[in-house]
């Protein structure tokens, strides 16, 4: 029976007849597992037969949460690591080695763009980053040594909402992968798999998990793409002699570049998810929309606040008229537009400093996608250093607050918002 959503996100990947009858997900604390004599394994190590080897490689409550965001975004199989940023290196390390270059949004969260443009460029792999507005820039860097195009589906901070259907069209004509970050979003409110990515990643440490308690990142592989012979992907078609010589696009077919995420580069980089983290975020799925519901009502009430207060110079909420993402928004993101998103104080760093030294419920916090309100005030704290014209340069300004609206009561974050705004016009 193939069921909807809201089952899925309750019931997917496991079923209790298949193990302990524990009606609830267990959480296996083991390190590794015993094989039932040598031939047992020889056989799981050279791929003949499923089952597990080693937690770094796999865990049965990792499973169930592998299982069941690949349900949810409608993947054929999923890898969870030990962070976003662990999924995202292991992503990209499974695609591209010295020489090879990948194309990215450059409107993306800062520590993604340090990732790829200071650490990958230290392995000799290059990003460009692009204006995603247009998605003609990739074309315009696409080349023979292009092994991927990264965006973020609805993007942190300033929630930019590419047209990825546009995207993917242009990697799928080079026979290029395209990832989607989908963090901010969650294959609740939008499944970029149905608008043409192929791989989706996630920091599980967000909305998934939603109480931000559990570092995780997840990657769905859409099993779509074609590896088979494709001239960009020698390390699909040719044997890996790490790996008892298996050729990935023939041994595995769709599922090649997932099979070979875990074989391959999770089994060498270690960036494996704790099984507790595991049945943590899995905990939080089971209420995801309900939740997503909340978080996206409760972000545009705020935004409809922020937008008409006298000390607010501008709020970059997709779902708002005046965004230039109103149109993206509504087409990619019909049930909400989410609740992280950016607004400009008019004033000073001072002034947006001391607005949020003057909240008392909301709290300021480099996280989002928690179930409390958030706010971070880049200009006061992380960039403080940096001065005005160069803040403006990455679109930020003296006064530019990043805002994860939680699920408290929306009166309540507003009736705080409004009080720490007057105090920062004094
Ligand atoms: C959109 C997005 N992707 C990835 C990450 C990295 O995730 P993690 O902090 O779990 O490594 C973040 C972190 O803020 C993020 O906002």
């Amino acid at each position: 029976m193939e069921y909807k959503f809201d089952t899925l996100a309750v019931h997917a990947g496991y079923s209790p007849e298949s193990d302990t009858n524990a009606r609830a997900v267990p959480i296996y604390m083991t390190s590794a597992y015993s094989f039932n004599n040598t031939e047992h394994a020889r056989r799981l190590f050279a791929l003949e037969e499923e089952g597990n080897i080693y937690t770094r490689l796999q865990n049965p409550t990792t499973d169930v949460l592998e299982k069941r965001i690949a349900a949810l975004d409608g993947g054929i199989g999923a890898l969870a690591g030990s962070s976003g940023h662990g999924s995202m290196t292991m992503t990209f390390l499974n695609l591209a080695s010295a020489g090879d270059e990948i194309i990215a949004a450059k409107a993306i969260y800062g520590g993604a763009v340090n990732l790829m443009t200071k650490t990958f460029a230290q392995m000799g792999i290059k990003f460009h980053m692009v204006d995603a507005h247009d998605p003609e820039n990739f074309r315009r860097y696409t080349n023979e040594h292009t092994k991927a195009y990264f965006i973020e589906t609805m993007a942190n901070p300033l929630a930019d909402i590419p047209d990825i259907e546009a995207i993917a069209q242009i990697a799928h004509e080079f026979g290029i992968p395209l990832i989607a970050d989908n963090t901010e979003a969650t294959p609740y409110l939008m499944k970029p798999i149905e608008h043409g990515a192929d791989i989706v990643i996630y920091s599980s440490t967000k909305f998934l998990s939603g109480s931000g308690t559990a570092m995780g990142g997840l990657v769905v592989d859409s099993g779509k793409f074609r590896w088979k012979d494709n001239p960009r992907f020698p390390q699909y078609n040719e044997p890996d002699e790490s790996y008892h010589g298996i050729v990935y696009a023939d041994a595995c077919g769709d599922a090649a570049f997932i099979t070979k995420l875990r074989t391959h580069i999770l089994r060498d980089i270690g960036a494996c998810q704790s099984p507790f983290n595991s049945w943590v975020t899995l905990l939080g799925m089971e209420t995801l929309s309900l939740r997503m519901q909340r978080h996206s009502e409760n972000g545009r009430k705020v935004a409809e606040f922020l937008e008409k207060h006298p000390m607010v110079e501008s709020v970059s909420y997709p779902g708002l008229k005046s965004s230039r993402y109103y149109d993206m928004a509504m087409k990619y993101f019909p049930k909400g537009q989410g609740s992280v998103y950016c607004f400009d104080i008019k004033g000073t760093r001072e002034q947006a400093a001391k607005f949020c030294d003057s909240l008392e419920l909301v709290s300021i916090v480099t996280n989002l996608g928690d179930s409390r309100t958030l706010v971070s005030c880049p200009a006061a704290t992380t960039h403080s250093q940096v001065p005005d014209d160069e803040l403006a340069d990455i679109g930020i300004k003296p006064g530019t607050i990043r805002i994860s609206v939680g699920l408290e009561d929306a009166d309540d974050i507003i009736a705080d918002i409004g009080q720490a705004l007057e105090k920062c016009t004094k």
